[in-house]
């Protein structure tokens, strides 16, 4: 059976999906892997690297044709799908929340397509989940670039010619990201606050130290984990509460998101405008609206004396430990695939493969598309 792995042709995206203890692990298992030449310049893994753990390194997508199974940290481009076997297993982020027409062609190239972004919040799936992994490294690489725009401290230092006050920091939204951005305040010395819509996350807030803003809304966790949209009149009491908190903060961290939907609008206009000069907002949903209106994606922009960066795709800034960890989810996740003969058997009933397949022979296959 032979793997393959894609060079990524997203503008800027920098991460690869193998690292050299990725290809070691497929080769000791008796799999052939194919790297595509550059896969890992982003991340500072050289054509070399991947070599010397065992792979073959292609210079062309003609050497995809005979692969198995394809790796990509995103979509392929069409070109690369046509040079790809019918039928051969593709697993990446593939956007499956993206534009439909988009998501049909996909399926129509024919192979089975499993979109990691749709990893079920179970604990045996939990060392395959991209969305964490990744979503980890954003959460620190916010307050990092938070912390390099703000034209203060973090932390209170106090010397013979006066006192520096700490930082105040705001995270919203208290998921994978937002826990690590508490953290890393936390560690340059801010005092920070948090909120989320899932009561769950209260205690989570309070043993990174921070302080926990709730506002007095019923309790938006789904069973799978996430959070769902909160009603109009639990909207308002949000709304209400964060306008009053954020005045007070110099930077305001927004994670928030709800699969499948719009990011929810948490920093208003007005808000942002009651905010000192100086502050930093970093808004980590710009990809999917933003959690502030004014954020725009890959920009830095300026609003009265306010600084709102929307960076996208925060990880892949980190392509140097993304990539590895990226690598070691798919990896897990093959290993649901690869039987002890380096054949590969795919269970179908399976809540993993269930919960990740979206397309297979032609068509999409997901119950999401179904609706
Ligand atoms: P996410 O990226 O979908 O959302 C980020 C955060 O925004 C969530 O905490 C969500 O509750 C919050 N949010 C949504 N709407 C909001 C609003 N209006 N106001 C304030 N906050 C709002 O979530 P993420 O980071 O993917 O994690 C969700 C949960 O899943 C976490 O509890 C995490 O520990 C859990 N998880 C479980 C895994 C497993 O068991 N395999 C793997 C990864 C995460």
């Amino acid at each position: 059976m032979k793997i393959a792995v894609l060079s990524e042709t997203s503008p800027g995206e920098r991460r690869v999906s193998a690292s050299p203890d990725t290809v070691k692990a497929y080769v000791k298992k008796g799999l052939a892997v194919a790297v595509q030449s550059g896969a890992g310049d982003g991340a500072h893994i050289s054509d070399d690297a991947f070599a010397s753990a065992g792979a073959s390194i292609i210079k062309s997508d003609a050497g995809l044709k005979d692969a198995d199974v394809v790796l990509a940290v995103r979509r392929p481009s069409d070109a690369t799908l046509k040079n790809l076997k019918k039928g051969a297993v593709v697993a990446a982020g593939l956007d499956p929340y993206g534009e439909r027409k988009g998501l049909e062609t996909l399926a129509k190239s024919g192979q089975s397509f499993f979109a990691m972004e749709l990893m079920p919040r179970i604990s045996r799936a939990q060392s395959m989940d991209i969305l964490s992994s990744q979503s980890n490294l954003a959460g620190y690489k916010a307050v990092i670039d938070a912390a390099a725009q703000f034209g203060r401290a973090f932390p209170m230092m106090m010397t013979a010619a006066g006192t520096v006050p700490p930082a105040k920091v705001f995270i919203m939204g208290v998921g994978v990201a937002g826990l690590q951005a508490i953290a890393t305040a936390r560690r340059l010395g801010a005092i920070v606050s948090a909120t989320d819509v899932r009561k769950a996350t209260e205690e989570q807030v309070k043993s990174l130290g921070a302080k926990f803003v709730f506002a007095d809304v019923a309790d938006a966790a789904t069973a799978g984990g996430y959070a769902k949209e909160l009603s109009a009149e639990d909207k308002a009491k949000q709304a209400a509460l964060v306008a009053e908190h954020i005045k007070g903060q110099d930077i305001v961290i927004t994670t928030a998101l709800i699969p499948g939907r719009p990011a929810p609008v948490l920093v208003t206009k007005d808000m942002v405008e009651s905010m000192k000069s100086g502050s930093v907002i970093v808004d980590l949903a710009v990809e999917r609206g933003g959690n502030c209106p004014l954020s725009k994606p890959d920009q830095i922009v300026e609003h009265k004396g306010v600084s709102i960066i929307g960076t996208v795709n925060l990880a892949g800034k980190l392509a140097g430990n993304a990539s590895p960890l990226f690598a070691k989810n798919l990896a897990n996740f093959l290993d649901l695939m690869i039987q002890p003969d380096g054949s590969l058997k795919i269970d179908y009933e399976d809540e993993i493969i269930k919960g990740t397949l979206i397309a297979r022979d032609g068509v999409l296959v997901h119950p999401m598309y179904k609706a």
